[in-house]
């Protein structure tokens, strides 16, 4: 069940959210995700270790993590980055990526079925790029 954030919108009315249990679950909440991305970070550097010592995962391709800790250690990059920075940006970058992706294809899926044509049309497309059978439609069929 959902609580309301009351010292969020009061600040001097804080403590109530000792009592509803809202600031025990918003630090259970902040420790996993904080060992999560701990995890994350770890795993990376361990791979790096790995790749500079024994040479064993030289094809190893580098990813926005390995950039980021990369980031951490350049002094001429202008701005200091300290791991909290960094486990805050990855945190950033998967909330913007995947909420927004799956909002949209949510809102479209619903829009399809409220727009029997367009879903007609768009499978009938998905068909003719694809080759694939949507529902019936391909590009034999036609
Ligand atoms: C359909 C998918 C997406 C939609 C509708 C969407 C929408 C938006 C919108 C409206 C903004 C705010 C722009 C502004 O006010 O300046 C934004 C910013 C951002 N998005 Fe997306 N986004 C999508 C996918 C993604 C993906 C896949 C990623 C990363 C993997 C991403 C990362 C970001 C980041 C990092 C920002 C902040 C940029 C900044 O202010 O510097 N987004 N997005």
């Amino acid at each position: 069940m959902s609580v309301s954030n009351i010292g969020d919108l009061i600040p001097s009315l804080a403590w109530v959210n000792r009592l509803n249990g809202l600031r025990k679950r918003v630090e259970t909440n902040f420790q996993d995700m904080d060992s999560f991305l701990h995890e994350v970070v770890e795993e990376h550097i361990k791979k790096q270790r790995t790749i500079n010592g024994d040479g064993s995962g030289e094809n190893e391709e580098e990813d926005f993590v390995d950039v980021m800790l990369g980031i951490e250690k350049d002094s001429s990059f202008g701005i200091p980055l300290v791991r909290d920075n960094t486990k805050a940006i990855i945190l950033d970058m998967f909330a913007a990526g995947t909420d927004t992706s799956y909002i949209v294809l949510e809102w479209a899926m619903s829009e399809l079925i409220r727009h029997p044509n367009i879903m007609e049309e768009v499978q009938k497309e998905s068909g003719r790029r694809h080759g694939t059978p949507i529902n019936g439609w391909s590009a034999r069929a036609e």
